[in-house]
Protein backbone atom coordinates (compact mmCIF):
# COMPACT_ATOMS: atom_id res chain seq x y z
CA UNK A 1 0.00 0.00 0.00
CA UNK A 2 0.94 3.51 -0.79
CA UNK A 3 1.00 5.23 2.81
CA UNK A 4 0.90 9.27 3.34
CA UNK A 5 1.65 10.54 6.99
CA UNK A 6 1.04 14.40 7.33
CA UNK A 7 2.68 15.80 9.99
CA UNK A 8 5.64 14.23 11.75
CA UNK A 9 5.21 15.07 15.29
CA UNK A 10 4.66 12.20 18.12
CA UNK A 11 2.28 9.94 16.11
CA UNK A 12 2.81 11.06 12.66
CA UNK A 13 6.30 9.97 12.85
CA UNK A 14 6.04 6.72 14.82
CA UNK A 15 3.04 5.62 12.65
CA UNK A 16 5.12 6.20 9.78
CA UNK A 17 7.90 4.59 10.33
CA UNK A 18 5.99 1.33 12.24
CA UNK A 19 3.75 1.29 8.46
CA UNK A 20 6.67 1.28 6.57
CA UNK A 21 7.90 -1.55 9.20
CA UNK A 22 5.03 -3.34 7.96
CA UNK A 23 5.92 -3.69 4.21
CA UNK A 24 3.91 -0.29 3.16
CA UNK A 25 5.58 2.56 0.88
CA UNK A 26 5.51 5.42 3.77
CA UNK A 27 5.92 9.23 2.60
CA UNK A 28 6.23 11.61 5.88
CA UNK A 29 5.34 15.06 5.19
CA UNK A 30 5.55 18.39 7.41
CA UNK A 31 5.71 21.93 6.59
CA UNK A 32 8.36 22.23 9.01
CA UNK A 33 11.42 22.26 6.73
CA UNK A 34 14.11 21.96 9.29
CA UNK A 35 12.50 19.05 11.10
CA UNK A 36 12.32 17.31 7.09
CA UNK A 37 16.00 18.36 6.79
CA UNK A 38 16.96 16.74 9.83
CA UNK A 39 14.75 13.12 9.43
CA UNK A 40 16.35 12.71 6.25
CA UNK A 41 19.70 13.24 8.17
CA UNK A 42 18.79 10.75 10.76
CA UNK A 43 17.90 13.44 13.17
CA UNK A 44 15.17 12.43 14.97
CA UNK A 45 12.80 15.57 16.56
CA UNK A 46 11.46 13.63 19.21
CA UNK A 47 12.94 11.44 22.39
CA UNK A 48 11.59 8.01 22.02
CA UNK A 49 13.51 4.93 22.49
CA UNK A 50 14.18 2.79 19.59
CA UNK A 51 12.79 5.66 16.63
CA UNK A 52 15.76 6.36 15.17
CA UNK A 53 16.80 2.29 14.37
CA UNK A 54 13.37 1.56 13.27
CA UNK A 55 13.57 4.89 11.15
CA UNK A 56 17.26 3.97 9.65
CA UNK A 57 16.00 0.65 8.82
CA UNK A 58 13.03 1.43 6.72
CA UNK A 59 14.68 4.27 4.71
CA UNK A 60 17.53 2.49 3.69
CA UNK A 61 15.25 -0.17 2.82
CA UNK A 62 13.48 2.59 0.33
CA UNK A 63 10.12 2.07 2.19
CA UNK A 64 10.33 5.47 4.51
CA UNK A 65 10.76 9.07 2.85
CA UNK A 66 10.67 12.45 3.94
CA UNK A 67 9.44 15.55 2.07
CA UNK A 68 8.32 19.27 2.39
CA UNK A 69 5.90 18.35 -1.56
CA UNK A 70 2.97 16.48 -0.83
CA UNK A 71 1.38 16.55 -4.19
CA UNK A 72 3.20 13.38 -5.58
CA UNK A 73 2.98 11.18 -2.78
CA UNK A 74 -0.80 11.74 -2.05
CA UNK A 75 -1.53 11.54 -5.93
CA UNK A 76 0.13 8.14 -5.35
CA UNK A 77 -1.64 7.37 -2.12
CA UNK A 78 -4.21 4.72 -1.18
CA UNK A 79 -4.29 6.01 2.22
CA UNK A 80 -3.49 9.85 3.54
CA UNK A 81 -3.29 10.08 7.47
CA UNK A 82 -3.98 13.22 9.01
CA UNK A 83 -1.32 13.09 11.44
CA UNK A 84 -1.01 16.81 12.63
CA UNK A 85 -1.44 18.77 15.95
CA UNK A 86 -4.57 19.44 17.56
CA UNK A 87 -4.23 21.62 20.84
CA UNK A 88 -6.40 23.38 23.14
CA UNK A 89 -7.56 26.22 21.89
CA UNK A 90 -6.27 29.59 24.12
CA UNK A 91 -9.71 30.75 26.29
CA UNK A 92 -11.97 27.50 26.06
CA UNK A 93 -10.32 23.89 26.05
CA UNK A 94 -11.65 23.32 22.87
CA UNK A 95 -9.48 21.07 20.42
CA UNK A 96 -7.88 23.54 17.64
CA UNK A 97 -8.46 21.90 14.40
CA UNK A 98 -7.10 24.61 12.16
CA UNK A 99 -4.08 22.58 11.26
CA UNK A 100 -6.68 19.32 10.62
CA UNK A 101 -8.81 21.68 8.05
CA UNK A 102 -6.12 23.16 6.96
CA UNK A 103 -4.73 19.10 5.78
CA UNK A 104 -8.42 18.52 4.28
CA UNK A 105 -7.96 21.58 2.13
CA UNK A 106 -4.39 20.60 0.67
CA UNK A 107 -5.48 17.21 0.60
CA UNK A 108 -8.50 17.68 -1.08
CA UNK A 109 -6.66 19.76 -3.83
CA UNK A 110 -4.20 16.25 -4.62
CA UNK A 111 -6.02 13.53 -4.62
CA UNK A 112 -6.24 11.21 -7.51
CA UNK A 113 -8.58 7.97 -7.70
CA UNK A 114 -9.82 6.48 -4.61
CA UNK A 115 -8.16 7.55 -1.13
CA UNK A 116 -8.81 7.06 2.27
CA UNK A 117 -8.50 9.36 4.13
CA UNK A 118 -7.36 8.61 7.74
CA UNK A 119 -7.29 10.77 10.82
CA UNK A 120 -4.96 9.92 13.58
CA UNK A 121 -4.65 12.85 15.80
CA UNK A 122 -7.17 13.18 18.03
CA UNK A 123 -10.45 14.57 17.34
CA UNK A 124 -13.59 15.93 18.93
CA UNK A 125 -16.85 13.68 17.24
CA UNK A 126 -17.64 15.67 13.68
CA UNK A 127 -14.38 16.10 12.62
CA UNK A 128 -14.39 13.71 10.43
CA UNK A 129 -17.79 14.58 8.93
CA UNK A 130 -16.02 18.45 8.91
CA UNK A 131 -13.09 16.86 6.91
CA UNK A 132 -15.60 15.26 4.35
CA UNK A 133 -17.69 18.54 3.67
CA UNK A 134 -14.04 20.30 2.98
CA UNK A 135 -12.98 18.07 0.58
CA UNK A 136 -16.48 17.32 -0.72
CA UNK A 137 -17.16 20.83 -1.40
CA UNK A 138 -13.43 21.54 -2.71
CA UNK A 139 -13.59 18.16 -5.21
CA UNK A 140 -17.35 17.45 -5.95
CA UNK A 141 -15.61 15.27 -8.30
CA UNK A 142 -13.41 13.28 -5.53
CA UNK A 143 -13.44 9.23 -4.86
CA UNK A 144 -12.53 9.41 -1.22
CA UNK A 145 -13.62 7.71 2.05
CA UNK A 146 -12.86 9.62 5.64
CA UNK A 147 -11.88 6.91 8.19
CA UNK A 148 -11.41 8.02 12.15
CA UNK A 149 -8.38 5.60 13.38
CA UNK A 150 -7.45 6.76 17.03
CA UNK A 151 -3.92 5.60 18.21
CA UNK A 152 -3.39 4.99 21.47
CA UNK A 153 0.41 5.11 22.18
CA UNK A 154 2.33 6.05 24.99
CA UNK A 155 5.26 8.53 24.45
CA UNK A 156 8.58 6.18 25.85
CA UNK A 157 6.59 2.79 24.61
CA UNK A 158 5.39 3.96 21.52
CA UNK A 159 6.96 1.69 19.18
CA UNK A 160 5.80 -1.19 20.79
CA UNK A 161 2.58 -0.13 21.25
CA UNK A 162 1.91 0.67 17.63
CA UNK A 163 3.52 -2.98 17.00
CA UNK A 164 1.76 -4.92 19.83
CA UNK A 165 -1.76 -2.63 20.70
CA UNK A 166 -4.73 -4.09 23.07
CA UNK A 167 -6.50 -3.06 19.90
CA UNK A 168 -7.12 -0.99 16.58
CA UNK A 169 -10.42 0.86 16.40
CA UNK A 170 -11.39 1.95 12.84
CA UNK A 171 -14.35 4.22 12.66
CA UNK A 172 -15.73 4.49 9.07
CA UNK A 173 -18.75 5.39 7.45
CA UNK A 174 -18.29 3.90 3.72
CA UNK A 175 -17.42 0.18 3.14
CA UNK A 176 -14.97 1.13 0.28
CA UNK A 177 -12.64 1.73 3.07
CA UNK A 178 -12.89 -1.27 4.63
CA UNK A 179 -10.18 -3.59 2.83
CA UNK A 180 -7.63 -0.69 2.95
CA UNK A 181 -7.66 0.05 6.35
CA UNK A 182 -7.62 -4.18 6.92
CA UNK A 183 -4.80 -4.51 4.87
CA UNK A 184 -2.69 -2.02 6.36
CA UNK A 185 -3.26 -3.83 9.55
CA UNK A 186 -2.24 -7.13 7.74
CA UNK A 187 0.20 -8.17 10.58
CA UNK A 188 -1.84 -7.38 13.37
CA UNK A 189 -4.53 -9.35 12.04
CA UNK A 190 -2.24 -12.37 12.05
CA UNK A 191 -0.98 -11.27 15.96
CA UNK A 192 -4.86 -12.13 16.54
CA UNK A 193 -5.18 -7.72 17.80
CA UNK A 194 -8.31 -7.18 17.94
CA UNK A 195 -9.70 -5.20 15.13
CA UNK A 196 -13.08 -3.29 16.12
CA UNK A 197 -14.90 -1.60 13.33
CA UNK A 198 -17.59 1.02 14.02
CA UNK A 199 -18.86 3.82 12.63
CA UNK A 200 -16.95 7.41 12.39
CA UNK A 201 -17.87 9.34 15.47
CA UNK A 202 -18.34 6.19 17.60
CA UNK A 203 -14.20 5.78 16.71
CA UNK A 204 -13.75 9.86 17.85
CA UNK A 205 -16.12 9.22 20.66
CA UNK A 206 -13.54 6.15 21.97
CA UNK A 207 -10.39 7.70 22.15
CA UNK A 208 -11.61 10.59 23.86
CA UNK A 209 -13.50 7.96 26.63
CA UNK A 210 -10.45 5.97 27.00
CA UNK A 211 -8.03 9.11 27.63
CA UNK A 212 -10.41 10.08 30.03
CA UNK A 213 -11.27 7.18 32.28
CA UNK A 214 -7.67 6.29 32.64
CA UNK A 215 -7.05 10.10 33.65
CA UNK A 216 -10.34 9.61 36.26
CA UNK A 217 -8.57 5.72 37.43
CA UNK A 218 -4.69 7.94 38.23
CA UNK A 219 -6.73 10.43 39.86
CA UNK A 220 -9.25 8.27 41.79
CA UNK A 221 -6.15 6.84 43.24
CA UNK A 222 -4.55 9.64 44.00
CA UNK A 223 -7.28 10.94 46.33
CA UNK A 224 -6.94 7.60 47.66
CA UNK A 225 -3.62 7.99 48.57
CA UNK A 226 -4.01 11.60 50.52
CA UNK A 227 -6.75 9.20 52.18
CA UNK A 228 -4.20 6.60 53.33
CA UNK A 229 -2.10 9.44 54.41
CA UNK A 230 -4.89 11.10 56.31
CA UNK A 231 -6.01 7.72 57.63
CA UNK A 232 -2.56 5.64 58.31
CA UNK A 233 -2.62 3.21 55.48
CA UNK A 234 -0.85 2.39 52.44
CA UNK A 235 -1.83 3.41 48.98
CA UNK A 236 -0.07 0.95 46.83
CA UNK A 237 -1.62 -2.02 48.92
CA UNK A 238 -4.68 -0.74 48.16
CA UNK A 239 -4.09 -0.10 44.72
CA UNK A 240 -2.59 -4.04 44.57
CA UNK A 241 -5.80 -5.16 46.26
CA UNK A 242 -8.43 -3.71 44.15
CA UNK A 243 -6.36 -4.22 41.08
CA UNK A 244 -6.27 -7.69 41.34
CA UNK A 245 -10.24 -7.35 41.09
CA UNK A 246 -10.24 -8.27 36.99
CA UNK A 247 -12.75 -5.84 36.77
CA UNK A 248 -10.66 -3.13 38.04
CA UNK A 249 -7.21 -3.71 36.87
CA UNK A 250 -4.21 -3.24 38.22
CA UNK A 251 -2.60 -0.89 35.64
CA UNK A 252 -2.97 3.00 36.06
CA UNK A 253 -2.69 2.57 39.93
CA UNK A 254 0.15 4.17 40.79
CA UNK A 255 -0.46 7.51 43.29
CA UNK A 256 1.76 10.57 41.95
CA UNK A 257 1.93 14.01 41.45
CA UNK A 258 -1.11 14.34 38.99
CA UNK A 259 -1.37 13.11 35.14
CA UNK A 260 1.01 15.38 32.65
CA UNK A 261 1.71 15.10 29.17
CA UNK A 262 0.42 15.97 26.00
CA UNK A 263 -2.89 13.73 25.97
CA UNK A 264 -4.62 13.75 29.25
CA UNK A 265 -4.66 17.15 30.06
CA UNK A 266 -5.38 18.75 26.65
CA UNK A 267 -8.18 15.46 25.97
CA UNK A 268 -10.01 15.45 29.39
CA UNK A 269 -10.38 19.48 28.42
CA UNK A 270 -11.43 19.09 25.27
CA UNK A 271 -14.15 16.24 26.24
CA UNK A 272 -15.70 18.28 29.01
CA UNK A 273 -16.13 21.27 25.98
CA UNK A 274 -17.95 18.92 23.85
CA UNK A 275 -20.12 17.49 26.39
CA UNK A 276 -20.78 21.27 27.31
CA UNK A 277 -21.75 22.21 23.92
CA UNK A 278 -23.81 18.77 23.42
CA UNK A 279 -25.87 19.30 26.53
CA UNK A 280 -24.98 16.05 27.95
CA UNK A 281 -21.81 17.22 30.69
CA UNK A 282 -19.40 15.00 32.35
CA UNK A 283 -19.59 15.76 35.91
CA UNK A 284 -16.74 13.02 36.08
CA UNK A 285 -14.37 14.25 33.73
CA UNK A 286 -14.98 17.69 35.05
CA UNK A 287 -13.93 16.99 39.16
CA UNK A 288 -11.06 14.86 37.55
CA UNK A 289 -9.39 17.99 35.73
CA UNK A 290 -10.17 20.08 38.29
CA UNK A 291 -8.82 17.32 40.94
CA UNK A 292 -5.71 16.89 39.09
CA UNK A 293 -4.78 20.98 38.40
CA UNK A 294 -4.90 21.32 42.49
CA UNK A 295 -3.33 18.54 43.23
CA UNK A 296 0.17 19.06 40.94
CA UNK A 297 -0.05 22.57 42.84
CA UNK A 298 -0.27 21.17 46.21
CA UNK A 299 2.64 19.08 46.08
CA UNK A 300 4.70 22.19 47.26
CA UNK A 301 2.99 22.33 50.20
CA UNK A 302 3.83 18.33 50.75
CA UNK A 303 7.54 19.29 50.07
CA UNK A 304 7.31 22.19 52.71
CA UNK A 305 5.62 20.03 55.71
CA UNK A 306 8.71 17.69 55.17
CA UNK A 307 11.06 20.49 56.16
CA UNK A 308 8.67 21.47 59.12
CA UNK A 309 6.40 23.90 57.04
CA UNK A 310 9.41 26.88 56.16
CA UNK A 311 10.86 26.58 52.61
CA UNK A 312 11.84 30.25 52.86
CA UNK A 313 15.47 30.36 51.89
CA UNK A 314 15.66 26.97 51.47
CA UNK A 315 17.42 24.82 48.50
CA UNK A 316 15.45 22.50 46.55
CA UNK A 317 16.54 19.59 44.86
CA UNK A 318 14.79 18.05 42.13
CA UNK A 319 15.07 15.35 40.15
CA UNK A 320 13.01 14.96 37.18
CA UNK A 321 10.88 17.38 35.24
CA UNK A 322 9.63 15.83 32.05
CA UNK A 323 5.88 14.46 32.44
CA UNK A 324 7.15 10.67 32.43
CA UNK A 325 10.48 9.31 32.24
CA UNK A 326 11.96 7.89 28.72
CA UNK A 327 10.74 11.27 27.26
CA UNK A 328 11.94 14.69 26.41
CA UNK A 329 8.41 16.01 26.59
CA UNK A 330 7.81 19.10 29.24
CA UNK A 331 4.26 19.05 27.65
CA UNK A 332 2.27 19.88 30.80
CA UNK A 333 4.30 18.59 33.00
CA UNK A 334 3.54 18.48 37.25
CA UNK A 335 7.33 20.57 37.43
CA UNK A 336 5.90 22.70 36.12
CA UNK A 337 3.03 23.68 38.47
CA UNK A 338 5.72 22.19 41.26
CA UNK A 339 8.11 24.33 40.71
CA UNK A 340 6.80 27.78 40.77
CA UNK A 341 4.85 26.96 43.32
CA UNK A 342 7.79 25.69 45.27
CA UNK A 343 9.62 29.10 44.38
CA UNK A 344 6.49 31.44 45.72
CA UNK A 345 7.15 29.51 48.93
CA UNK A 346 10.72 31.17 48.94
CA UNK A 347 12.65 27.92 47.92
CA UNK A 348 15.61 28.24 45.60
CA UNK A 349 15.76 25.08 43.08
CA UNK A 350 18.37 23.56 41.57
CA UNK A 351 16.95 20.75 39.36
CA UNK A 352 18.47 17.63 37.12
CA UNK A 353 16.34 15.95 34.56
CA UNK A 354 18.07 13.26 31.79
CA UNK A 355 16.43 14.42 29.21
CA UNK A 356 13.96 17.26 30.06
CA UNK A 357 16.53 20.00 30.45
CA UNK A 358 17.26 21.74 27.21
CA UNK A 359 13.39 22.30 26.66
CA UNK A 360 12.79 23.03 30.82
CA UNK A 361 15.13 26.13 30.10
CA UNK A 362 12.93 28.39 28.52
CA UNK A 363 9.71 27.16 30.56
CA UNK A 364 11.43 27.28 34.23
CA UNK A 365 12.62 30.75 34.65
CA UNK A 366 14.98 31.29 38.10
CA UNK A 367 16.17 27.40 38.34
CA UNK A 368 19.25 26.47 38.63
CA UNK A 369 19.53 23.19 36.59
CA UNK A 370 22.63 20.65 37.25
CA UNK A 371 24.09 18.11 35.21
CA UNK A 372 23.49 14.86 37.23
CA UNK A 373 21.07 14.20 40.18
CA UNK A 374 24.31 14.43 42.67
CA UNK A 375 24.95 18.17 41.86
CA UNK A 376 21.37 18.30 42.01
CA UNK A 377 21.12 16.91 45.52
CA UNK A 378 24.13 19.16 46.96
CA UNK A 379 23.79 21.14 49.76
CA UNK A 380 20.02 20.81 49.22
CA UNK A 381 17.71 21.08 52.18
CA UNK A 382 15.28 18.74 50.93
CA UNK A 383 15.39 16.48 47.73
CA UNK A 384 12.05 15.95 45.75
CA UNK A 385 12.02 13.29 43.07
CA UNK A 386 9.45 14.22 40.22
CA UNK A 387 9.40 11.55 37.71
CA UNK A 388 10.75 8.13 38.70
CA UNK A 389 13.50 7.96 35.39
CA UNK A 390 15.37 4.51 36.30
CA UNK A 391 18.42 5.75 37.11
CA UNK A 392 17.04 7.72 40.11
CA UNK A 393 15.85 4.53 41.41
CA UNK A 394 19.74 3.19 41.60
CA UNK A 395 21.14 6.65 43.08
CA UNK A 396 23.83 5.93 45.74
CA UNK A 397 21.60 7.48 48.57
CA UNK A 398 25.20 7.08 50.82
CA UNK A 399 26.50 9.55 48.65
CA UNK A 400 23.15 11.73 48.54
CA UNK A 401 23.17 11.90 51.96
CA UNK A 402 27.02 12.59 52.58
CA UNK A 403 25.96 15.95 49.43
CA UNK A 404 22.83 17.23 51.20
CA UNK A 405 22.75 20.16 53.78
CA UNK A 406 19.92 17.95 55.71
CA UNK A 407 18.96 14.49 54.29
CA UNK A 408 14.93 15.09 53.57
CA UNK A 409 13.94 12.79 50.40
CA UNK A 410 10.42 13.84 49.09
CA UNK A 411 9.43 10.48 46.85
CA UNK A 412 6.52 12.20 44.81
CA UNK A 413 6.44 8.77 42.32
CA UNK A 414 7.22 6.20 45.23
CA UNK A 415 10.33 4.64 43.80
CA UNK A 416 11.58 3.51 47.63
CA UNK A 417 10.92 1.61 50.28
CA UNK A 418 10.25 3.53 53.19
CA UNK A 419 11.81 1.43 55.38
CA UNK A 420 15.34 1.25 53.42
CA UNK A 421 15.41 5.00 53.07
CA UNK A 422 14.75 5.75 57.13
CA UNK A 423 17.79 3.18 57.80
CA UNK A 424 19.93 5.43 55.50
CA UNK A 425 19.43 8.29 58.19
CA UNK A 426 16.89 10.07 56.45
CA UNK A 427 13.51 11.51 56.68
CA UNK A 428 11.40 10.66 54.23
CA UNK A 429 8.02 11.55 52.94
CA UNK A 430 6.45 9.80 49.84
CA UNK A 431 2.56 9.29 48.17
CA UNK A 432 0.00 7.33 50.34
CA UNK A 433 2.12 5.42 52.28
CA UNK A 434 2.13 6.23 56.13
C1 LIG B 1 -1.39 8.65 27.15
C2 LIG B 1 -2.18 7.35 26.95
O1 LIG B 1 -1.68 6.34 27.83
C3 LIG B 1 -2.12 6.91 25.51
O2 LIG B 1 -2.93 5.76 25.32
C4 LIG B 1 -2.59 8.04 24.61
O3 LIG B 1 -2.47 7.68 23.25
C5 LIG B 1 -1.81 9.31 24.88
O4 LIG B 1 -1.88 9.64 26.26
P1 LIG B 1 1.16 9.33 27.47
O5 LIG B 1 0.67 10.72 27.67
O6 LIG B 1 2.32 9.14 26.55
O7 LIG B 1 -0.01 8.39 26.92
O8 LIG B 1 1.62 8.76 28.90
P2 LIG B 1 1.04 7.82 30.04
O9 LIG B 1 2.04 6.75 30.28
O10 LIG B 1 -0.33 7.40 29.80
O11 LIG B 1 1.11 8.82 31.30
C6 LIG B 1 0.35 10.02 31.36
C7 LIG B 1 0.50 10.69 32.70
O12 LIG B 1 -0.13 9.94 33.74
C8 LIG B 1 1.96 10.86 33.16
O13 LIG B 1 2.12 12.13 33.75
C9 LIG B 1 2.14 9.76 34.17
O14 LIG B 1 3.14 10.04 35.12
C10 LIG B 1 0.76 9.71 34.81
N1 LIG B 1 0.45 8.41 35.42
C11 LIG B 1 0.27 7.30 34.64
C12 LIG B 1 0.33 8.32 36.80
O15 LIG B 1 0.49 9.30 37.53
N2 LIG B 1 0.00 7.09 37.35
C13 LIG B 1 -0.19 5.98 36.60
O16 LIG B 1 -0.48 4.93 37.17
C14 LIG B 1 -0.05 6.09 35.20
Amino acid sequence: MHVVMIGTGYVGLVSGACFADFGHQVTCIDKDAGKIEGLKAGRMPIYEPGLDTLVARNVQAGRLAFTTEAAEAVRAADAVFIAVGTPSRRGDGHADLSYVHAAAAEIADLIDGFTVVVTKSTVPVGTGDEIEAIIRERRPDAEFAVVSNPEFLREGAAIDDFKRPDRVVVGLNDERARPVMTELYRPLFLNETPIQFTDRRTSELIKYAGNAFLAMKITFINEMADLCEAVGADVQQVAKGIGLDKRIGGKFLNAGPGYGGSCFPKDTLALVRTATDAGSPVRLIETTVAVNDARKKAMAAKVAAAVDGDLAGRTVGVLGLTFKPNTDDMRDAPSLDILPALQALGARIQAFDPEGVAEARHLLPGVDFRPDAYAAADGADVLVIITEWDQFRALDLERVRTLMRTPVLVDLRNIYKPADVRALGFRYASVGRA
